[in-house]
């Protein structure tokens, strides 16, 4: 009985420091929630090339040319199956071949682009807050502040089987083929071989 009373009293003083602890870091919500600016919002900052150059990167890769790609013969013959006449206008294709679908407008800047396609804010989440923060010069980076290393589940938000031209999705090695590095983070060893695709799931990588 007295053991219980000293833990339930215990309990009280841990549940109050923690609550005290919350207080301490008020974190007030954003007025205005977190806004897509869009790729070129990021090329200011990301397209130098002893930094790794994300942005030409990303520019040559496939998802740039996503939306791009809705107009083509092949997107033309998968829509007409499905009875669409404009895979480019209905959001049947729209929702995974441009970036922030669904989004309201209030979080889309005046500087976002759908055309521009799968854009850097379809993974890494929307830039206004980092960038301003960045052109601050903040000396405080928040963790929260842009997602620094989009994860599996990202990608198949897009890459599942309802995709009409579904094709098999391995992580590490489709993380390859759209790999952008900053080339001046210093990476050990291990770390560099962790992200190398020891393709267990056996499915073929794009070329
Ligand atoms: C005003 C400059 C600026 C702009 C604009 C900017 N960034 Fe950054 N970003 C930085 C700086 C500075 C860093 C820290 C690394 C470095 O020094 O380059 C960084 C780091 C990052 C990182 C890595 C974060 C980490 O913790 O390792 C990601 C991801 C990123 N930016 C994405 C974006 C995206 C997406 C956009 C456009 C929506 C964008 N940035 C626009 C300056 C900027
Ligand atoms: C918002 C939707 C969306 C997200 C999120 C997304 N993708 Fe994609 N991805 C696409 C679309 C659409 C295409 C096809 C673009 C085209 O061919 O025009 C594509 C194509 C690709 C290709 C080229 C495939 C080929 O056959 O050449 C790779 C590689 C790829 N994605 C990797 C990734 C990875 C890795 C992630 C997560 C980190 C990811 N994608 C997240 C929509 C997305
Ligand atoms: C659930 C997400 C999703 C939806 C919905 C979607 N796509 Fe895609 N689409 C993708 C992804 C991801 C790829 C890249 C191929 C892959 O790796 O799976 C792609 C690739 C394509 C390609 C290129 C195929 C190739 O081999 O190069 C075409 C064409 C296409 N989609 C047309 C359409 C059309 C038309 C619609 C609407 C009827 C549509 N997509 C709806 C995700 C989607
Ligand atoms: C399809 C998803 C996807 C898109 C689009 C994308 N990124 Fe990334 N990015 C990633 C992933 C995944 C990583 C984690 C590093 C890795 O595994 O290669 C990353 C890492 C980064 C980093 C940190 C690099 C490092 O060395 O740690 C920066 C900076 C960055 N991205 C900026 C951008 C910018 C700017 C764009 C657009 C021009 C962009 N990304 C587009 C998925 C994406």
């Amino acid at each position: 009985m007295k053991n219980c009373m000293v833990l339930f009293v215990a309990g009280i003083v841990a549940a109050a420091f923690a609550v005290s602890r919350a207080e301490d870091k008020p974190k007030p919500p954003p007025a205005k929630p977190n806004a897509f600016v869009g790729a070129k919002g990021c090329t200011p900052c990301h397209d130098a090339k002893s930094k790794g150059n994300q942005y030409a990167t990303w520019m040559a890769s496939k998802h740039a040319a996503a939306w791009r790609t809705l107009a083509t013969p092949a997107a033309i013959a998968i829509g007409k199956e499905k009875g669409i006449a404009d895979p480019q206008k209905d959001n049947a294709c729209l929702k995974c071949h441009v970036t922030a679908f669904g989004e309201p407008a209030a979080r889309l800047a005046k500087s976002f682009d759908p055309t521009q396609g799968i854009q850097c804010e379809s993974c890494h989440g929307p830039g206004e807050f980092h960038r301003k923060e960045r052109n601050l010069n903040a000396a405080d980076f928040a963790e929260d502040e842009i997602i620094a290393a989009p994860d599996v589940k990202t990608c198949e938000r897009c890459h599942n089987k309802e995709s009409p031209a579904f094709k098999p999705f391995c992580f590490k090695g489709f993380v390859e083929k759209i790999r952008h590095l900053d080339l001046r983070k210093e990476r050990t060893k291990e770390e560099v071989e962790a992200m190398k695709c020891d393709n267990k799931c056996g499915i073929e990588h794009p070329k």
